[in-house]
């Protein structure tokens, strides 16, 4: 394999890598700027040029290279037996010009920017930069503008490093974005009264390395210091996109996309960045109710489960069939549970699959490009996370055949003929929206229903047993999307309130239906060690007498108990550990 070396440090490479690419491969810090992996490379912003040397081909001895002169390390190949220094006395001169020139014009209004913390211009200024400003003139001052339903641009801020222009052009499709003016009145803008508004549009303010692209949605809503970081699955469409959840103190503030070329390469949609709303809405679930003379009443955990089952072993003894609903937003680890449950109840149990939502076409960006291209980026119709990894573990646990699309449940309930030999059904959903329709609701009257949700909806009011289910955000498990890729996914943020996650509610049932006498209602925190695809530090409510759930045992007990499940067991990609970071400065405890 051919060798770099760089800083001192040999490196292997691939041919047709440039030096910034295995640089940055092997960790060996280069700073850059214009330069990224999802992009075309236009070496403008100059911060990354490096003193090459490399052997000459006639008498093989270490030569300057072209002459010398400093090279764009983004845009430079790297070459066998080359030797490259972004740390020489004319590289770091460079760099110090650069950031002076780049600093010119910048307000330098950090302690009220939403980038500082994560702003390459403070990093390199810190790292690369001088400590003093030798400019006394006027600064160019620019409008802050609207120009999305997203983004807002701070141009003051800007580097012109066109990352987002090139977005526009290469990822997107869309062109929103250009550089408008020459020189030091050279600015990022839009056409006139074309907002940047496309699918995708957000990416470009994780792009930006500088505070010149914001998000409205975020605009002075955190300090990024305090956010932690869990990755996490696109919980809302089929695409499995890799995201990163930034919370603090039990709230989301935040989604971004995760790097996975497989999946979503460096990006996500908007409605996927935006699409975690739903977790602390008003409208959330946050007790179990049951029916008492026709009206809700909140009450324990005991008192609903064991309604519950009381209910549905009922319909059991009246000769009816029981039925169960596993929602495709549910995570394959809890299709699992409420399946063995409900199993364990009627083995002649009726099971079917919620209703997959579809809003329009699938998309490819940019468009026109061929899907299986490597640069295109798909967005997908289908909206939830989990409808095949459902399909799945139900057939696998009931056989093929066995597992029922939602209008063929619905006319098993009755929906047509009126006629139905199903006296009680267990109803899941946690869609980000109402997902009930006329059909559902009008279909379950005369059957005893448990519903186990996150969001107020009709179906609530029709329910005898509601159970608050958990959001995506405050569990652990696993999702298969649309390309048969099964990713799984940490626990973020503790339960809201008294919710469960469908997985602890659905061993609560097992254990009541195993005659457990237990204090089902009483809150025990539960903390799990951190392993990938577990939850990283969160709260159940649980007790001591049911199984806590613990999503990477399950994975390994329904492969175990279903020979083809095995997939759980080998094929789940797990999400790699958040990098530690560690100061380079003092850190002073206050
Ligand atoms: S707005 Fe941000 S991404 Fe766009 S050119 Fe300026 S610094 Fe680069
Ligand atoms: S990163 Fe190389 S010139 Fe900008």
């Amino acid at each position: 394999m051919p060798t770099i070396t760089i800083n001192g440090r040999k490196c292997d490479f691939s041919p047709g890598q440039t030096i910034l690419q295995v640089a940055n491969a092997n960790t060996v810090e280069i700073p850059q700027y214009c330069y990224h992996e999802g992009l075309s490379i236009v070496a403008s912003c100059r911060i990354c040029l490096v003193e090459c040397h490399a052997p000459n081909p006639k008498t093989g001895a270490i030569e300057p290279f072209m002459g010398g002169k400093l090279l764009p390390s983004c845009q430079q190949t790297a070459m066998d037996g080359m030797v490259v220094y972004s740390d020489s006395p004319k590289a770091v001169a460079n760099q110090k010009s650069v950031m002076e020139y780049l600093l010119i014009n910048h307000p330098l209004d950090c302690p009220v920017c939403d980038q500082s913390g994560e702003c390459f211009l403070q990093d390199y200024s810190y790292e690369y930069g001088r400590g003093v400003s030798r400019f006394e003139e006027q600064k160019v001052k620019q409008p802050k503008k609207d120009i999305g339903p997203h983004v807002y641009l701070y141009s003051d801020r800007c580097i012109m490093c066109t990352r987002c222009v090139r977005f526009t052009r290469e990822v997107s499709g869309t062109s929103e974005l250009m550089v408008l003016g020459r020189g030091n009145k050279e600015e990022i803008d839009i056409f006139p009264g074309v907002p940047i508004a496309n699918e995708l549009s957000a990416n470009v303010i994780d792009l930006c390395p500088v505070g010149a692209l914001l998000d409205k949605d975020f605009l002075f809503a955190q300090r990024v210091w305090f956010l932690k970081e869990t990755p996490s699955i696109d919980p809302i469409t089929a695409s499995g996109d890799n995201i990163t959840i930034h919370h603090n103190e039990g709230k989301v503030y935040r989604i971004k996309p995760r790097i996975n070329m497989q999946v979503n390469k460096h990006w996500i949609t908007d409605e996927v960045r935006y699409g975690w709303k739903f977790v602390h809405s008003e409208d959330r679930l946050r007790s179990p109710l049951r029916k008492q003379f026709g009206v809700h009443v909140e009450c324990d955990y005991t008192k609903a489960y064991d309604d519950a089952i009381d209910g549905l072993r009922r319909a059991l003894g009246n000769y009816k069939r029981i039925a169960l609903l596993v929602s495709p937003m549910l995570t394959c680890e809890e299709a699992y549970l409420l399946g063995t449950f409900i199993r364990k109840l009627d083995p002649n149990a009726i099971i079917g699959i919620g209703p997959v939502p579809m809003i329009g076409q699938d998309k490819v960006f940019p468009a026109g490009m061929k899907e299986d291209h490597p640069k295109a980026f798909k967005m997908y119709a289908e909206k939830a996370p989990n409808a095949r990894g459902v399909k799945r573990i139900l057939t696998g646990m009931f056989g093929e055949g066995q597992i029922y699309s939602y209008d063929a449940f619905l006319r098993k309930l009755g929906l047509g003929t009126g006629s139905s030999d199903i006296g009680a059904v267990v109803v899941t959903g946690n869609y980000p929206k109402d997902w009930t329709s006329n059909d559902l609701v009008t279909s379950l009257s005369g059957k005893f229903t448990v519903l186990i949700d996150t969001l107020h909806n009709p179906l609530v009011d029709r329910a005898d047993i509601v159970i608050p289910g958990a959001t995506f955000a405050e569990k652990a498990g696993t999702f298969e999307n649309a390309k048969n890729i099964l990713q799984a996914f940490e626990q973020a943020i503790p339960l809201i309130e008294m919710a469960k996650s469908e997985g602890q509610i659905a061993l609560d049932l097992l254990a009541v239906l195993a005659g457990k006498d237990a204090p089902i209602d009483k809150q025990v925190s539960l903390v799990v060690e951190t392993t990938p695809g577990q939850v990283a530090a969160g709260f159940q409510i649980t007790t001591p007498y049911a199984e806590a759930f613990n999503a990477a045992k399950v994975r390994e007990q329904m492969a175990a108990a279903f020979p083809s499940l095995n997939a759980l067991a080998t094929n789940v990609s797990m999400p790699a550990l958040p990098v530690a970071q560690e100061a380079d400065m003092q850190v002073i405890d206050l």
